[in-house]
């Protein structure tokens, strides 16, 4: 094995699970991991303490006059669960078929270490970086960086730059330079429904007394149309249209074709909103989806009770000009407004992030497609996503830079789910980028 992907196996053996509790004390292990690799490429790192999981910061001796870089990238993962579904244990990382097999193979350890073993590279066989160089990384982007943002505008003069580059969204199609322009914003909340004090025999109280299981079943059915059109009043008020050269340029992306999206997903037919296709709905409109339902028995066979509790979980993907806040206000007024009778609802309002739109022909971005194209020898192609990483349009906000998005996550990577997995092809390029990158953004006139 060579040495990155040694490297790349240490750092996927932390179940640096952020959202868990009962995995804090590995994610910091995994912190301090960064912070030894780090700091054997005489960078200086430094581990920042947050009410959750560390922050980790670390970067060369800055000269004046040249372009200062940031490369933010994630160490936490998310939960594995269902495990019964992988073919083998996800923290301990596999290569079969040309992939590397793990929980955050692709998202986010993999393309983030990329960086980090290009610059170590470039160190070796140079001596120095073409650019001011600052890393940072963060254990809570699964769980919405909710001390990031805080962070950010706390060290904003340490941390001023020119230009963020992350490595944490797709790859339109294998072997495929990507470089990504967009993202949408998320906006995640919870009801619970309570009927009676306790759960209740189905026949003896059943009819005289509401039940929150049907009560949610009703409230969520009022969220859509048929065509899966958001009923919520006012959502659609601040969606910008896509621009036309964005259609047409979908329309010749690979990997976005409608027909794409029914292979990697397996669904028996696409479906949305009338209008658009796949990777329109995807890229540009925004959506409220239920992640998560439930109240009442689901065990074995049947049981007659009138649970006392129901439940759902939403969360909303946004778009160029909707503002997580406004879209939760918009959900609640909705959801008290259907609330059907005889239950009482509790909303609850869960993390959010805004969405994001660069140009991708400015001056970094146009440097962007040269590193890409060199890494790749290929024409890059341009395309927005559908996830979110939350931060991003925060750095823009507190920073004032743009932010890069150089995917190299495949549809198939299995994200989030289990068997997620990582091209070892494209952890090779991955490393290649970063330096064909740093030497693009050192000139960036050019
Ligand atoms: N890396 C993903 C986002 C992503 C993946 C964007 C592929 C584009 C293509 C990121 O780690 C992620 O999963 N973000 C969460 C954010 C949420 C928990 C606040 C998401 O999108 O669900
Ligand atoms: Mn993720």
């Amino acid at each position: 094995m060579t040495p990155e992907l040694v490297d790349l196996f240490a750092f996927l053996r932390f179940p640096s699970v952020s959202t868990d509790s009962r995995h804090a004390s590995d994610t910091r292990a995994c912190a301090q991991w960064l912070i030894e690799k780090l700091s054997g490429m005489e960078l200086t790192a430094k581990l920042h303490e947050t009410p959750k999981h560390p922050i980790v910061i670390a970067r060369n001796a800055h000269v004046e006059g040249r372009t200062t870089v940031m490369i933010y990238g994630h160490y936490d993962v998310q939960p594995v669960d269902p495990l019964n579904l992988w073919d083998r244990q996800p923290f301990e990382p596999e290569i079969r078929d040309g992939r590397i097999w793990a929980r955050g193979a692709t998202d986010n350890k993999g393309q983030m270490l990329a960086h980090i073993l290009g610059v170590e590279k470039m160190l070796k066989e140079e001596g120095e970086l073409p650019v001011n160089l600052i890393f940072l990384f963060e254990g809570e982007e699964e769980i919405g960086s909710p001390n990031l943002g805080p962070f950010l505008e706390a060290h904003k003069d340490e941390l001023k730059c020119d230009v963020i580059a992350i490595s944490d969204t797709g790859m339109a199609a294998p072997a495929t330079p990507t470089l990504g322009y967009g993202l949408r914003g998320i906006s995640c909340a919870e009801v619970i429904l309570r009927g009676a004090k306790g759960d209740l025999h189905s026949g003896l109280f059943g009819g005289a007394v509401a039940n929150p299981a049907t009560a949610v079943a009703q409230l969520v059915a009022s969220l859509h149309d048929l065509d899966g059109k958001v009923t919520v009043e006012g959502f659609y008020d601040k969606v910008r249209e896509m621009e036309p050269w964005e259609r047409e340029m979908a329309a010749n992306t690979p990997g976005t074709a409608d027909e794409d999206f029914l292979n990697v997903t397996g669904a028996p037919s696409l479906f949305g909103e009338q209008g658009y296709t796949a990777a329109e709905r995807v890229w540009a409109r925004p959506t409220l989806e239920i992640n998560g339902i439930g109240g009442g028995y689901q065990g074995e066979g049947s049981k007659t009770v009138l649970p006392a509790e129901a439940m759902a979980k939403f969360s909303c993907r946004l778009v160029p000009d909707q503002d997580p806040d406004e879209i939760f206000e918009k959900l609640k007024t909705h959801l008290e407004k259907h609330c059907p009778k005889g239950v009482s609802m509790e909303i609850l309002k869960e993390h959010g992030g805004k969405p994001y739109l660069a140009d991708p022909q400015s001056g970094f971005g146009l440097c962007a497609q040269r590193a890409l194209k060199a890494a790749f020898n290929k024409q890059p192609v341009l395309i927005r996503e559908g996830g979110s990483i939350p931060i991003v349009q925060t750095f823009s906000d507190i920073l004032g830079a743009d932010t890069l998005l150089l995917g190299l996550a495949l549809a198939d990577a299995q994200i989030h789910a289990p068997n997620e997995n990582f091209p070892v092809e494209n952890f090779e390029a991955g490393i290649r980028l970063n330096q064909a990158l740093l030497k693009e953004l050192a000139n960036p006139a050019n």
